[in-house]
């Protein structure tokens, strides 16, 4: 294996052709000053979400809708996704994503309100599917709260989880990245889960709850 594993990143960042939705998603993100998913998590999302067959769907960070609409691409015809964010103006934005996307307005139930608010009052074990991309402090919390509201079986995604790799060297203390750094952990001793980490994006590690 080469030393320098950067080069076949960017390539497979750059891989993705993503469509004006996407692409204009992406231009209101950038507006409202979001980072959203990176070209490579979009599309192993759409993987994700289409080989899970995953049917019911939480998202915490809508943000301007990149990922929610990476992730309807991917779900069935009869999927819902639903989707936390506390920002008005960020759900407005992927509203309009999603309206642009053609998905059926059934299909999405966008909620405005915290992650520490939304998800315990979400049913447990009734969810295919978790994906986090908010709040870092609070990654611990939504990580338990995911693991409870998955069904065996469902597929837990967590974004940024390399911290822009910064997870990897133990010298760096950012409040960040020991948050990240603790989550993989425990992710990786919880016997009820099979993990993997990705290197895609700022990392995406995915965890099956068996
Ligand atoms: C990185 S952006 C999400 C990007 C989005 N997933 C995408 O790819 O387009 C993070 C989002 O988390 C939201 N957020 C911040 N605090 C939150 C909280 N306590 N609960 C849920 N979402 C939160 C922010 O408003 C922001 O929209």
């Amino acid at each position: 294996m080469s030393a320098d594993k950067s080069t076949s990143w960017s390539y497979t960042e750059g891989l993705p052709v993503e469509d004006d939705v996407l692409r204009r998603a992406r231009e209101r993100s950038h507006e409202l000053g979001l980072f959203p998913v990176s070209h490579g998590v979009a599309a192993a999302l759409s993987v994700l979400a289409a080989s899970s067959k995953a049917q019911t769907v939480v998202e915490v960070g809508t943000g301007a809708g990149v990922s929610g609409v990476a992730l309807l691409r991917g779900l069935g015809p009869r999927a819902v996704l639903t989707t936390i964010d506390p920002d008005v103006d960020h759900l407005k934005a992927a509203r309009e994503a999603f309206i642009e996307s053609g998905s059926a307005a059934n299909r999405i139930r966008t909620i405005s309100g915290r992650g520490q608010d939304v998800l315990p009052r979400l049913t447990d074990a009734a969810y295919d599917l978790v994906f986090i991309d908010a709040d870092k402090p609070s990654f611990p919390e939504y990580v338990e709260q995911g693991i409870r509201l998955l069904k065996s079986g469902g597929l837990l995604i967590v974004n940024d989880a390399l911290d822009k790799d910064r997870v990897s060297d133990p010298a760096i203390r950012e409040a960040s990245t020991v948050v990240l750094r603790r989550v993989g952990k425990a992710i990786r001793d919880n016997e009820n889960l099979i993990s993997a980490m990705l290197p895609t994006g700022d990392g995406l590690l995915l965890a099956v709850k068996r």
